[in-house]
Order: C-alpha cells, then structure tokens, then sequence
C-alpha cells in the first residue's frame, strides 16, 4: 500500500442501528467498525437482507445509527444538522442506486445537466460539463436520446456519469450492476475502477456478484448486521498492476 492509500476518509465508529417495527425494535447493524483509506474500491458483499443498504445509508447520512457515528474526512456527520449532511452530500459523494432515477421528458445530456443548473450554472455551462462527462463514459453518441430508451446497462454508465457531475470524492453505489448481464456488468465495473483510478475517488459499493471481486481493492464481507471478514484483495486488477510495476 502507498502512503497516500493510508489516509482515513470513512470511519464507521462502533455503529448500531435498530429498526423500530411496531413495538418492536429489530437489530440490523450490531457493532460496524471500518476505516476507509483514500482510493480504495472497497466492495460490500453479504447475505440479503444483513445490512448492506442500511450500511450505506448511515454513511451516506440518510439513516441515523442508533449508537456510535460516522466520520467523513474528520466531520462527524452525525452531530451535524440535517441541511449540513445533505450540502455535504451534493457537494462530495456520488450516488448510484441500483434503479436510476431519470426525469422521462428530458435527454440524456439534459438529465445529467439539471443538478449543475440548481447548483447555480448556466444551462449552458451544465450542457457542457455534461458533454465531458458523458465522453467520459463512452456514451457521447447517446447523449441526445431519453434516458428510458437506452439499455440497462447504459443506463447506469450515464449514472455514473451523473454522479460524477460535482467533482465527487467519493462514490457510493448499491449494487448499481444488479440488474445488468455479465458484460454490461464488468463494462460498469472497469469504468469505475478507471474512474477511480484516474480521479482518486474512493469507492464503496455493494455487489453480489463473485465475478466482479478483481476489480475491488478491498473485499468487506457482511454477515448478520456484523463484519465477518475484511481483506485487502490480492487478486484486484489494482494490485496485480502495482506487483508488476
Ligand atoms: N426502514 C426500515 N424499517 C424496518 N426494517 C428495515 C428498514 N430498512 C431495512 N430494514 C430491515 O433491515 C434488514 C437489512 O436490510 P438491508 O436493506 O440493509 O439489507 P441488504 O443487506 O441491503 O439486503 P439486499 O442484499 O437484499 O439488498 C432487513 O431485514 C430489512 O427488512
Ligand atoms: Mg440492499
């Protein structure tokens, strides 16, 4: 591991979460303690329903622990107010759910240009950081099409571009290839270890999908609420590059 691979951006400090359904109070988080260094493509897998979302919403700060917090870049995020959490969401993380969300009436480039005009930019200024993002994802000939017509898998390449629109540093993604076939699949994958790569942006997504571990740094294997195993991949595209250098 670099230096520079050892700077803490996410740390998920002693957190539990419980959901109250009617008078019960159900245990679904019990005890998360993970450390996220700078540049990893950290890969959360596990069993349906072990927590995995609930995970990535507490530290994408949509879903309040119960007990402990979550520090992002040294912010508790979690002592912060509501409208902090979300001006620091917009303005540092990427989001790509497993189902994109497009508006029906709008183009491609329109959809991905929208957030940078409620940002403050000019339609033409999104227009044109939306053209550079959707060259950047190898779907420049779609970019006048509605979202709706494309593939599934296009559709979450121009997602990806989406989240990328606010310089993000840091992308979370829950199982954004769950719907895709294999090939769409890794296609997703190897853009967004590229993306990474090129952007130093750390990653943290959950898949299902054995076949596409290589392309994580790091494996975070949930079970029951717990972490049951947490290993720096040795078989990543990442690692296998940097042995051979
Ligand atoms: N808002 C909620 N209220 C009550 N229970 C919830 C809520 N959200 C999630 N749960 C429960 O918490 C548990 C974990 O759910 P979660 O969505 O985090 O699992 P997951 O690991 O992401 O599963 P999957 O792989 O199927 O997406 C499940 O039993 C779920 O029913
Ligand atoms: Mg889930």
């Amino acid at each position: 591991m670099t230096e520079e691979k050892k700077e803490i951006v996410i740390k998920v400090a002693g957190v539990k979460k419980n959901f109250i359904v009617g008078e019960q109070s159900i245990p679904v988080l019990m005890g998360i303690d993970l450390e996220i260094f700078r540049g990893e493509f950290v890969l959360l897998v596990g069993p349906s329903g072990c927590g995995k979302s609930t995970l990535l919403h507490t530290i994408y700060g949509l879903e309040e622990p119960t007990v402990g917090t979550v520090f992002i870049d040294d912010d508790d995020i979690w002592v912060k107010t509501k409208d902090w959490r979300a001006n620091f969401r917009n303005q540092n993380i990427g989001f790509i759910p497993q189902q994109p969300f497009w508006i029906k009436s709008l183009t491609v480039i329109e959809n991905i240009a929208i957030p940078a005009i409620i940002t403050g930019k000019t339609f033409a200024e999104g227009i044109e950081i939306g053209a550079k993002l959707i060259e950047l994802v190898g779907m420049s000939e779609w970019a006048n099409h509605r979202p709706y017509d494309l593939s599934g898998g296009q559709q979450q390449r121009i997602a990806l571009a989406r989240s990328l629109l606010l310089d993000p540093k840091f992308i979370i993604a829950d199982e954004p290839t769950g719907n895709l076939d294999r090939a769409a699949g890794e296609k997703l994958m190897q853009l967004l270890l590229d993306i990474s790569e090129q952007f130093n942006i750390t990653i943290l997504m959950v898949t299902h999908n054995t076949d596409q571990y290589k392309f994580g740094t790091r494996i975070v294997n949930m079970v029951d609420g717990k972490i049951m195993s947490d290993v720096v991949n040795k078989g990543s595209l990442t690692e296998i590059k940097k042995d051979k250098n």
